[in-house]
């Protein structure tokens, strides 16, 4: 993990680039070097993506555009710390883990995440959020992160329980997928677990 990270402190926050193992993450980028958008616009194409992912959809490459534009604006303002997972030889982004909904005074956040499909069912989430979480708690100083899935999202659900998450409970059919009511399951995880 980079050396330099500082807890939140709503000053704003450089992007911090995390080693986790076979992978790495960093920030999305859109650039001379590394421009994510394309792999951004085929991930999001997935209707199983499509399904379970609450909140923002990318489309078309204008959307990545804006996608890439927010996610790095969310670093500054300490909103959203968000990596692309990232192929190590390549650079290639093959999913994403992130803290969202941060809340600086009581110490609190919740995962978004999802991988590349064809690459489903290898640990890469696992490892990655594994990751993340130890940022979350060691660099940003976090008690309490959450996650949050669909029932019936089974692989959502093995990943929280394989990254020892606790199930706090059920809030009933808190979520529309395919235009039907499911409920949705909560997690959390303690700096103190
Ligand atoms: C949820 C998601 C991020 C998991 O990513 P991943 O890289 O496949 O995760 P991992 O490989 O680390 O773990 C997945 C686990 O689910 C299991 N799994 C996958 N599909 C499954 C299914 N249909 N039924 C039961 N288990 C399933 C895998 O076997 C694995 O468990 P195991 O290691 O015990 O065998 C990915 O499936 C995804 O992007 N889904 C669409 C978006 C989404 O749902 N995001 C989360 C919103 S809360």
């Amino acid at each position: 993990m980079a050396s330099s990270v500082s807890c939140i402190n709503l000053g704003g926050m450089e992007p911090v680039e995390i080693n986790a193992g076979a992978y790495y993450l960093r920030q999305l980028r859109a650039d001379d070097r590394i421009d994510d958008r394309k792999a951004l616009v085929d991930g999001y194409a997935d209707p199983e993506l499509r399904r379970w992912l609450i909140g923002n959809a990318i489309l078309d490459f204008d959307g990545a555009t804006r996608f890439v534009a927010e996610r790095t604006q969310q670093w500054h303002t300490e909103q959203r710390f968000s990596w692309a997972i990232a192929e190590p030889t390549t650079g290639e982004l093959i999913g994403e883990v992130g803290l969202k909904v941060i809340d600086p005074i009581g110490r609190t956040a919740e995962v978004g995440c999802w991988t590349r499909y064809d690459l489903r069912g290898k640990g890469l989430m696992t490892t990655s959020l594994g990751a993340a979480l130890r940022f979350g708690f060691g660099g940003l100083e976090l008690h309490r992160i959450e996650y949050r899935h669909a029932a019936g999202n089974v692989s959502s659900e093995r990943v929280a329980r394989k990254c020892g998450f606790s199930l706090d409970g059920r809030l009933r059919e808190a979520m529309v997928v395919d235009g039907a009511r499911h409920d949705l399951l909560l997690w959390s995880r303690l700096a103190t677990d």
